[in-house]
């Protein structure tokens, strides 16, 4: 198992220049990946946008949409081959701190029903379910609602 070092990646604003990279990284993971304008938009957008590199290697993003005293995390995925070595954990880290920094008390989120491996993430992290979209998906899947209550006392 190849091992990473803490002090090998960065975390910064993705560019869009990145977003071939994202999107490489998008349609590996997801049957309906997000579209290549949906990126754009984003990251020319006020919003989280956020790449998790090695070197000059994109290995995982994060995008989320602060409202108010909520963030509402719309996306984050690692490639493959650097999953289960705390990446997806750091980014969050990253997410907790701007919570924290804008005095923002809760991160919410939804989720397809089937993805295991990421409802087992964000339970690690401490998200608790707090209700179904029917139908969410395409209207043939529903997406679980997860909710992490925030407190900074
Ligand atoms: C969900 C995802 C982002 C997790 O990224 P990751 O970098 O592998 O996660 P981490 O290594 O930081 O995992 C942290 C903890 O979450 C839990 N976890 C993560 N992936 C898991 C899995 N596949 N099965 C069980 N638990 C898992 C574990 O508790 C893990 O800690 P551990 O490895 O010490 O046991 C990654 O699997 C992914 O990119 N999936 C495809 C895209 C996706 O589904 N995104 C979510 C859309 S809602």
């Amino acid at each position: 198992m190849r091992v990473i070092k803490s002090d090998q990646i960065t975390i910064r604003n993705l560019l869009l220049r990145h977003v071939d990279d994202v999107l490489a990284i998008e349609r590996s993971c997801f049957s309906d990946p997000w579209q290549e304008d949906w990126f754009t938009a984003m990251i020319r957008t006020n919003v989280l946008t956020w790449g998790c590199f090695i070197g000059g290697k994109l290995i995982g993003y994060l995008m989320a949409i602060p409202s108010g005293e909520s963030i509402h995390l719309a996306n984050i995925a690692i490639d493959y081959p650097y999953r289960r070595k705390g990446i997806a954990r750091k980014m969050m880290k990253r997410l907790y701190n701007y919570a924290h920094r804008n005095v923002c008390c809760s991160i919410t989120l939804e989720v397809r029903e089937s993805n295991s491996s990421a409802i087992d993430f964000y339970t690690a992290e401490g998200f608790v379910k707090v209700g179904v979209h029917k139908g969410y998906y395409m209207g043939v899947e529903d997406a679980l609602q997860f909710n992490l209550d925030l407190s900074w006392s």
